[in-house]
């Protein structure tokens, strides 16, 4: 017996929950940049419109030959060196997404075929923009329980080839991008604080891709539909999130037995400006707390906050020592909060 259920023997013996750290991260943005501009000659919009509702000026998008895993891939080297870790030291790689290259096999497959993970496992995770946090909490389980060392999780999104580019309600928000980060304990450090995480499916509907899954396969009819496309209902989505969101930070400090003032930074979902400085008015923090890149990336799911974080460490926006709290919200309904000891 070798890997993960070894170690999750091993570790039923000890009983020791261990703390897990953030110990590099990585994120890839594609070369290409779509500005507002550019978007005012497809559909009937602006780019004033656009930046006074949603603060998005540009927002990347990936070339044609390039899949969500060429992403990731990209994502996580730049994570790998920055932790100085080796892909045969990695346990586990868990990719959040919901725009994988297939069905099956698993985005998290390509990755480790492409880094030489040899002794990695290898799942996706879907959570829509909460999915780089479902991917953190999970990853911490698996390295709290001693059941593995070292984990990549990454957040990798190509958004643009499930966006309707004629829906003017949709596809000025979105972006393309990719962020990883390697986890592993680190004795004396107290990482990762406390993670929640929640979903609501009666509200599934208001934030969906229909088409292309079992209850809607591929057909003539789901095409001329626009089925495969994401649909969302703007303006409720906009009120959730924001309750959601709050909800989620709130109980991430009671666990964490802090108080948002000891908070030195937020970084949470880049979807719009207005719902950011609608979470900051009523959490309390100043908004030059919070970590905004969401004008030159619009909207990238589950690469938001990792593509956020990793911006925001290596540009000095957080420093070693400092209170992170993330908090995301997407469609399933999902959200979740982690907070964390930089
Ligand atoms: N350009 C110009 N006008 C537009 C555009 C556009 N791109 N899009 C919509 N409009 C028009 C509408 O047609 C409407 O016109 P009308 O008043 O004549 O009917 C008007 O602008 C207002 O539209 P609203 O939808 O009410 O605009 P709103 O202020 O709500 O902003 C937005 C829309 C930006 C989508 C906002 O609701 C939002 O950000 N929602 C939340 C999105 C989100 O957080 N998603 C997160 C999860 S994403 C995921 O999980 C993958």
């Amino acid at each position: 017996m070798t890997g993960i259920t070894q170690r999750s023997a091993d570790a039923g013996k000890t009983g020791v929950f261990r703390s897990t750290s953030i110990i590099g991260t990585g994120s890839y943005l594609p070369e290409r940049v779509l500005t507002n501009a550019e978007l005012a000659k497809m559909v009937d919009t602006s780019d004033e419109w656009i930046v006074t509702r949603t603060g998005i000026k540009e927002r990347h998008i990936a070339a044609k030959d390039q899949a969500t895993s060429d992403l990731a891939i990209e994502a996580a080297r730049r994570a790998l060196a920055q932790a100085g870790v080796t892909p045969q030291d990695l346990d586990m790689i868990l990719v959040a997404t919901i725009t994988p290259d297939m069905f099956f096999p698993s985005t998290s497959c390509f990755v480790q075929k492409s880094l030489g993970a040899v002794k990695a496992a290898c799942f996706d995770l879907q959570a829509a923009c909460s999915g780089f946090l479902f991917a953190l909490e999970t990853a911490r389980q698996f390295i709290g329980s001693g059941s593995a060392e070292t984990i990549l999780i990454i957040g990798a999104e190509k958004l643009s080839c499930i966006t309707d580019w004629e829906d003017r309600s949709t596809c000025v928000l979105f972006g393309d991008g990719a962020g990883a980060a390697v986890l592993q304990s680190r004795p004396g450090m107290r990482g990762v604080m406390s993670c929640v995480m929640g979903s609501d499916g009666n509200l599934s509907h208001l934030l969906s891709m229909p088409g292309g899954g079992s209850r809607n396969p591929t057909s003539e009819e789901t095409i001329k539909e626009h089925l495969h496309y994401l649909k969302m209902a703007g303006k409720e989505v906009f009120k959730y999130a924001v309750n959601s969101m709050l909800h989620a930070a709130n109980q991430a400090l009671e666990r964490s037995n802090l108080t948002i003032d000891q908070v030195d930074c937020v970084i949470p979902h880049q979807a719009n400006v207005r719902i950011v400085q609608a979470i900051g008015a009523r959490l309390g923090a100043p908004i030059e707390k919070y970590y905004i890149n969401l004008s030159h990336t619009g909207n990238m799911s589950a690469a938001s906050i990792p593509v956020a974080l990793d911006e925001a460490a290596r540009s000095g926006f957080i420093h070693k020592g400092d209170i992170v709290l993330l908090v995301a919200f997407g469609g399933g309904f999902t959200w979740a909060a982690s907070i964390l000891e930089w």
